[in-house]
């Protein structure tokens, strides 16, 4: 960006929320009028939201999703970014990005929009502009059993991020978010092991941020986002930086083994347990009251109608009426 312009965006930033004249502009970087509004102009063209009103000047509204900023953060599990406006998934980059490069980790990669964005158990994930589509690859230090403590890491971390902006999020088994019993997030893990050794994982991550209920009805999606619940849009800038702060505390536990607390944290904004659920898994389907996370495994806890207790490790969970 040229330097007056990146000046021009600095007066605005300064001001955020307040007018500034044109010719105030014009002043203070010693430009003409005519070149300020050439300026914004531009900033516009590049996606900044940027008001103009006569005799009041230029008011600034929004930024570009702009991920790159995580990096001057200085969040540990974010090394890199790679910021697509359209991709087809980020697992498919994510993993093209790992295979191709022996040791690459805390990579992030992050899109505006994905044009076949995979779900679990390889359903279609609808990913429009305005949410947050993303997949870190990482390779944590440990056996592969433990991989799938990943889902309470993650899925906890945008559970408290949601919660901050007042919303009463509940994790949901295995790996969801969900507000009201909708999913608001989805998470998706793929891995490379060996017997006892992990080489990498990708988490993806499909959080809906501003995604209008129009959306989903038109889906036909028992889903919600930020947006729909608080009645207008948020700053995804400022969402996404939230997230990855509140996710490099839940990392670092995982990574110093403090699961028990990762689990116990989750399970306390958990809005399985206690309910009645049906688990399906590929080959069984089970019913039963979901009792509690054994926070060595990960596995759910139920109690069937014989009161038989069953430990199940991966599924698909459903909540039923009791
Ligand atoms: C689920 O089915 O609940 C998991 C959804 C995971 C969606 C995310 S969006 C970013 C990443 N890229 C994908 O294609 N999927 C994951």
């Amino acid at each position: 960006m040229e330097n007056n312009t990146l000046k021009v965006l600095e007066i605005l930033k300064q001001n955020y929320g307040k007018f500034v004249s044109g010719e105030k502009i014009a002043r203070l970087l010693k430009i003409s009028r005519v070149a300020v509004y050439k300026i914004v102009k531009n900033l516009i063209a590049e996606g900044y939201k940027i008001k103009k009103v006569k005799n009041l000047g230029y008011k600034i509204i929004n930024f570009p999703f702009s991920p790159q900023d995580l990096l001057k953060e200085n969040i540990s599990i974010v090394k890199q970014v790679y910021f697509y406006k359209s991709v087809n998934s980020t697992m498919d980059v994510a993993k093209e990005i790992v295979e191709k490069n022996n040791d690459v980790e805390n990579v992030l990669v992050i899109a505006e929009t994905q044009t076949k964005g995979k779900g679990r158990l390889k359903r279609q994930w609808f990913s429009p502009k305005g949410g947050i589509w993303f997949s870190l690859i990482l390779r944590p230090n440990v056996t592969p059993d433990k991989i799938f403590q990943l889902n309470y890491v993650f899925s906890l971390a945008v559970a408290n991020t949601l919660r901050k902006y007042s919303i009463d999020a509940k994790t949901k088994w295995p790996n969801d978010v969900v507000v009201d019993d909708k999913k608001i997030c989805g998470i998706l893990i793929e891995a490379d092991v060996e017997v006892d050794r992990l080489n990498w994982c990708i988490v993806g991550v499909g959080i809906n941020v501003n995604i209008n209920r129009k959306f989903f009805l038109r889906h036909n999606l028992q889903a919600t986002s930020l947006s729909e619940i608080l009645g207008g849009n948020v700053d995804l800038n400022e969402f996404l930086r939230n997230f990855f702060k509140e996710l490099e505390i839940q990392c670092n536990k995982f990574i110093s083994g403090r699961v028990q607390e990762i689990v116990y944290l989750w399970s306390k904004i958990c809005s399985t347990l206690g309910r009645k659920v049906k688990i399906v898994t590929i080959d069984k389907e089970i019913v039963g009251k979901a009792l509690k996370i054994l926070p060595q495994t990960g596995e759910l806890m139920i109690k069937t109608s014989s009161n038989e207790i069953k430990r199940i490790s991966f599924g698909d969970c459903l909540h039923l009426r009791s």
